[in-house]
C-alpha cells in the first residue's frame, strides 16, 4: 500500500473509451415513453432536441465507446484528476479505515459536469448545431456548459433555478465571462415560465421548471439543441473517466475499495464513480455503493419507483425511476444541484434491484462534515460533495468502533468556492433541516402519470 498523499496518473493514461453498463445491468433498462401517445419512443424521437451521436449513446448496448480526441483533448487540461488519500481527515476521525476521495473540483468549472459538457458540446458542433439551451440548478453545470460551448466555438442559453441565481451570482458572473446568455427560471420568454409564473409569482424556482424552460426553447428553434447536465444515460456515460482513472489509482495504491460514495442530484457524478466497479460486484467481490442525497428532496430514499416526467412541465420523455413526482418542488437548500424530482433510470434500476444502496442526510450535519473536512484536508466542499463527505465520515466512524481497516473512496465532485453564502447561512446559524411529512410526499406522487400496463 502506498504512504502517497494523491495517486496521479499520466496524461497518456486517460482513459481511451467511456464505459456503458447498460449490457452488464441485470435486467434490460425499460424504454423511455413517449410524453403523448405514452408509447416507446424511438431515435426520431429524440431528434428534435438532440444529435444523432447523443442519442446513439442513450441507447446503446455497446459496452465500450470511444472518446474522440478533440474531447480527450481538451479532457487533458484537467485530467486525470487526482485520488488523494484523507490522511488528517482519518487522523481526525481516529479511524482505522483508509478514505480516499477523488478530486473532481480540479476542473475549469469546478466540478465533475465538463466531462459531459465537452463531449455533448463536441456532438453537437459535428452536428451543425448554433446554440445550445439547458437549465442549471447551482450553476456548477451552467458553467460547465458555457465553458464547452466556448471551447467550440456555440452560443449558450441557461435557465438557472431562480433561489441559485440570487444564492450564487458569481457562478452568473463565470458563465458570462464563458459567453453564455443566463436568465432566472422561470422567466417571461417560454409558455412553460410564463405558465408558471401566472400560477405562483414568487416561486423560488426549480431544476424540474427550468427543464422544461430549456426544452421549449430547444424544440422551438431550428439551429438550438437540448443539453442536460444529468439523469440521461449519456450524461452517465462520458462521467465514467470518473471511475475509470479512479480504479487505476486505486490498483496503483494497492488498494481494494470497500465502499464507494458519492452524492446524487440526478445521478451522473455518483454514477460515472461507481459504475465502472458494479461488474466486480456482480462477479462477486465485496463491495458497496452509496448514493447520498439531502433529506429535503429524498427521491432514492423515500421517492416511488415509476414513470414520470423528467421536467415540471410534462414536456420530456416519461422515465422509469425514482421520482417524488414532477410536481414537487424542493424546498431552497443550498444544495442546489440536488434538487431535482427524479432520478437518472441506470442509477435507479441499480438502487431497486438493490446493487446500489441510498442514504439521505440534513443540511446541518452535512456542513458540520464539509466544515471537518475544509479544517483537515484544506478544501472548502460544494453543499452537494459534502453529502458524500458527511456519508464517508459517518463509515469511517463506524470502523473506529468495530475496529474494521476499510477503504472508503468517495467522489469529490466540487470545490464551494462559490457557495460561501451556504457556509455563512451555516455559521450563523441560519440552516434549517427539512423532513417531510408522509402526507406531503404522498400528495406530489399523486400527480404521476397513469401509465397502463407498465
Ligand atoms: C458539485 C456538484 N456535485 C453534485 C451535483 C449533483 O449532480 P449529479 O447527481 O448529476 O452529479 C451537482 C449538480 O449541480 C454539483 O454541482
Amino acid at each position: 500500500m502506498t504512504e502517497s498523499y494523491k495517486i496521479n496518473l499520466d496524461e497518456t493514461d486517460l482513459p481511451q473509451a467511456w464505459y456503458n453498463i447498460q449490457p452488464d445491468l441485470p435486467k434490460p433498462l425499460p424504454p423511455y415513453l413517449h410524453p403523448a401517445t405514452r408509447q416507446p419512443l424511438g431515435p426520431k424521437d429524440l431528434s428534435a432536441i438532440f444529435p444523432m451521436a447523443l442519442i446513439e449513446q442513450e441507447m446503446t448496448q455497446e459496452r465500450w465507446i470511444a472518446i474522440p480526441d478533440e474531447v480527450r483533448n481538451i479532457y487533458r487540461l484537467w485530467r486525470p484528476t487526482p485520488l488523494r488519500r484523507a490522511r488528517r481527515l482519518e487522523a481526525a476521525l481516529n479511524t482505522p479505515a483508509r478514505i480516499y476521495y477523488k478530486d473532481e473540483s480540479v476542473s475549469p468549472a469546478g466540478s465533475h459536469k465538463p466531462n459531459t459538457a465537452v463531449a455533448q458540446a463536441y456532438y453537437n458542433k459535428a452536428a451543425g448545431i448554433r446554440r445550445l439551451a439547458t437549465e442549471t440548478g447551482a450553476g456548477q453545470w451552467g458553467s460547465a456548459l458555457a465553458l464547452a460551448c466556448n471551447f467550440f466555438g456555440l452560443e449558450c442559453t441557461v435557465y438557472m433555478v431562480k433561489v441559485s441565481y440570487y444564492q450564487k451570482p458569481y457562478r452568473r458572473s463565470l458563465m458570462q465571462i464563458w459567453g453564455a446568455a443566463v436568465y432566472p427560471s422561470p422567466t417571461e420568454l417560454t409558455n412553460a415560465g410564463r405558465q408558471i409564473l401566472a400560477k405562483d409569482p414568487e416561486t423560488s424556482g426549480s431544476l424540474g421548471i427550468a427543464i422544461s424552460e430549456a426544452v421549449e426553447d430547444a424544440a422551438t428553434h431550428e439551429d438550438t439543441n437540448y443539453s442536460l447536465g444529468s439523469v440521461l444515460n449519456h450524461v452517465l456515460l462520458h462521467q465514467t473517466v470518473v471511475g475509470l482513472e479512479a480504479k487505476k489509482q486505486l490498483a496503483l495504491a494497492g488498494e481494494e475499495p470497500d465502499i464507494l460514495i458519492g452524492c446524487v442530484g440526478g445521478g451522473s457524478n455518483f454514477a460515472g464513480f461507481v459504475f465502472p466497479f458494479v461488474p466486480d460486484k456482480l462477479k462477486g467481490k465485496e463491495r458497496r455503493f452509496i448514493g447520498v442525497e439531502p433529506t429535503a428532496c429524498p427521491t432514492l430514499t423515500r421517492g416511488a419507483y415509476a414513470y414520470d416526467f423528467g421536467d415540471t412541465a410534462g414536456l420530456t420523455p416519461l422515465i422509469l425511476m425514482h421520482t417524488l413526482g414532477h410536481s414537487f418542488v424542493p424546498p431552497g437548500i443550498h444544495a442546489g444541484g440536488l434538487r431535482y424530482h427524479g432520478d437518472a433510470p441506470l442509477l435507479s434500476l441499480l438502487v431497486h434491484e438493490k446493487i446500489i444502496e441510498a442514504r439521505a442526510y440534513a443540511q446541518n450535519p452535512v456542513f458540520d462534515a464539509a466544515r471537518l473536512f475544509a479544517r483537515t484536508e484544506g478544501i472548502v466542499p460544494a453543499p452537494e460533495t459534502a453529502h458524500a463527505i458527511k456519508a464517508a465520515v459517518d463509515e469511517a466512524g463506524r470502523c473506529r468502533e468495530t475496529g474494521e481497516e476499510k477503504c472508503v473512496v468517495f467522489n469529490y465532485s466540487g470545490h464551494g468556492h462559490f457557495d460561501l453564502a451556504a457556509y455563512d447561512a451555516y455559521l450563523e446559524g441560519k440552516l434549517e433541516d427539512m423532513e417531510h411529512s408522509d402526507e406531503v410526499l404522498r400528495q406530489a406522487l399523486r400527480e404521476l402519470p397513469q401509465i397502463h400496463g407498465r
